[in-house]
């Protein structure tokens, strides 16, 4: 990734913080949420544009990788595994190949589709070279306790307890330290669940977890529709009516259902519940005996100071799970005050461990309250906060209706008018034409969005990055309008004028 290239001066790192949080809620007892489409009101939410023949023409021009056959080296299971190729996975190949570089690749893929925090590198670098970073002790060069170092849990603990609010001192022996989240959703998955059994999830949804839940365990996910209705005040809302609905339709199909994932703030909505929302999704997990999985991954990256971010871990007695979000440093952690859930881990987490001086390297930044509560923090929100008020002006420049939000690295924007027709095969060839003109996006399809057209855009990126996204943004939606003026009528062709 960008960020091994040291001489640049802000390049790749996410940013510090955040958590999944675990609720196994049967056990215990216990944003900005305004939606605004670039200036357009809400009402005008509505169909996509129908069309004639463009997009079989955008299709035609834009190849899918061929479909590879199976292994004869490999298992069923190997081979399932083999084929499975999402669109992140394949945005992020491609991307993989002909990474931009301001010098050595200036035309390369911009990738504004990975959520990760570009902005924040210079403050992190400085941080982790100080001298304090460097230090080795015996016990860093021997095998581990599998959910991680005490003393990295320790800190753990005291960052949830602090940044979380958490109304009592959170327990050490609760938290679960693995290389990343992903390794923690795969592994919950694996003690909580059998073969075939489902977990609940509101879509549209960060799309890994599908691969994060099925590659090894053969866990499936139980959609929950969110829709985006004409009309719509608050597009995409979760409700616990629609929670209950898909419980229903899950029992009717003989699906068993094991547990609910949360994200607040949501990936890719951005959306922040209210404590009262929050609530209610427990309870309504509470009733029915469902694990539920709060994954608070962006916990720190809200960044209006309108908008109150609650914890899970906030909220009295019921137990949870965290990640530390510098993507590359690969840790995860989880917090549950489920003992049988910490046990059953750690005999998982031998797979999923983490280098000790690395471990060292996370705990002396967690336990360093003045850096990251006044210079990092305040900075990475400021920052944030710029870049997501450049590119909604531009959003709202150009006509693009998008869910206006206050936290996260993303915006969800709507880019239905410039499908022919309404179909997920149309969005994916909007995608792969952005990706043709050098912008790597997240088309909704990838978090398996019910309405063809949405779009995430992450903005965490430099600013002439972002311009440079733009223009070419611009570029390849020129070069459909220019097919659209050879081929359309002149109503559609003013209805997609981004100039
Ligand atoms: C909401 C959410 N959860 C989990 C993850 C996965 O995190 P990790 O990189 O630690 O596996 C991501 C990564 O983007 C995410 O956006």
């Amino acid at each position: 990734m960008d960020r091994v290239l040291a001489n640049r001066p802000a390049i790749t790192y996410s940013s510090l913080g955040g958590a999944v949080i675990a609720q196994q809620v049967f056990q215990s007892s216990g944003g900005s949420e305004a939606f605004m489409q670039g200036g357009a009101p809400a009402s005008s939410f509505g169909p996509a544009s129908a069309g004639g023949f463009l997009f079989g023409h955008v299709l035609a021009a834009v190849e899918a990788p061929a479909p590879r056959g199976p292994s004869v080296y490999l298992s069923s299971r190997g081979n399932s595994i083999l084929q499975h190729q999402g669109i992140l996975q394949e945005g992020f190949a491609q991307y993989g190949l002909n990474k931009h570089h301001d010098s050595n690749n200036p035309d390369g893929i911009l990738n504004l589709g990975t959520s990760e925090n570009k902005l924040c590198f210079d403050l992190l670098h400085t941080r982790l070279t100080k001298p304090d970073m460097l230090h080795v002790d015996p016990s860093m060069l021997q095998y581990p306790d599998w959910t991680g170092h005490a003393f990295l849990r320790e800190e753990v603990a005291k960052f949830l307890t602090h940044y979380c609010c958490s109304p009592k001192p959170l327990k050490a022996d609760n938290v679960v330290v693995m290389n990343g989240c992903g390794s923690l959703f795969s592994c919950i998955a694996a003690v909580i669940c059998d073969p075939e059994d489902a977990v609940l999830i509101p879509t549209p949804f960060y799309g890994v977890i599908t691969e994060d839940l099925h590659l090894y365990s053969n866990v499936k996910l139980f959609h929950v529709p969110l829709d985006c209705e004409v009309g719509d005040s608050r597009p995409f809302h979760l409700t616990v009516e629609k929670l209950e609905e898909a419980l229903k339709s899950a029992k009717e199909q003989g699906v068993i259902i094991r547990a609910i994932i949360l994200m607040n703030p949501h990936n890719p909505l951005a959306d922040v519940y209210t404590i009262k929302e929050m609530v209610a999704f427990l309870n309504f997990a509470k009733r029915h005996e469902l694990h539920a999985i709060v994954d608070e991954v962006y916990m720190l990256t809200v960044f209006d100071e309108s908008v109150t971010f609650h914890s899970v871990l906030s909220i009295d007695r019921y137990c949870r799970i965290a990640d530390f979000a510098m993507a590359g440093v690969r840790i995860g952690t989880l917090y549950t005050e489920n003992t049988d859930l910490v046990q059953a881990l750690a005999q998982l987490g031998a797979f999923h461990g983490i280098p000790g001086t690395t471990q060292y390297q996370v705990a002396q930044l967690l336990q360093d309250r003045e850096w990251i509560s006044k210079e990092f923090l305040p900075k990475n929100r400021q920052r944030l906060k710029a870049a997501h008020t450049y590119l909604t002006g531009e959003l709202r420049s150009m006509g693009i209706p998008f869910l206006d939000s206050s936290a996260a690295l993303y915006v969800w924007a709507d880019f239905r008018k410039y499908l022919r027709e309404s179909s997920f095969e149309e969005e994916l060839a909007l995608w792969r034409r952005f990706l043709k003109h050098k912008v790597l996006l997240s088309c909704g399809q990838a978090f398996s969005c019910s309405t063809p057209g949405w779009f995430r855009i992450v903005f965490a990126a430099q600013q002439h990055h972002l311009q440079l996204g733009q223009f070419v943004e611009h570029q390849s939606l020129h070069i459909m309008l220019g097919l659209l003026y050879s081929s359309c009528t002149p109503t559609l062709l003013l209805s997609t004028n981004l100039c």
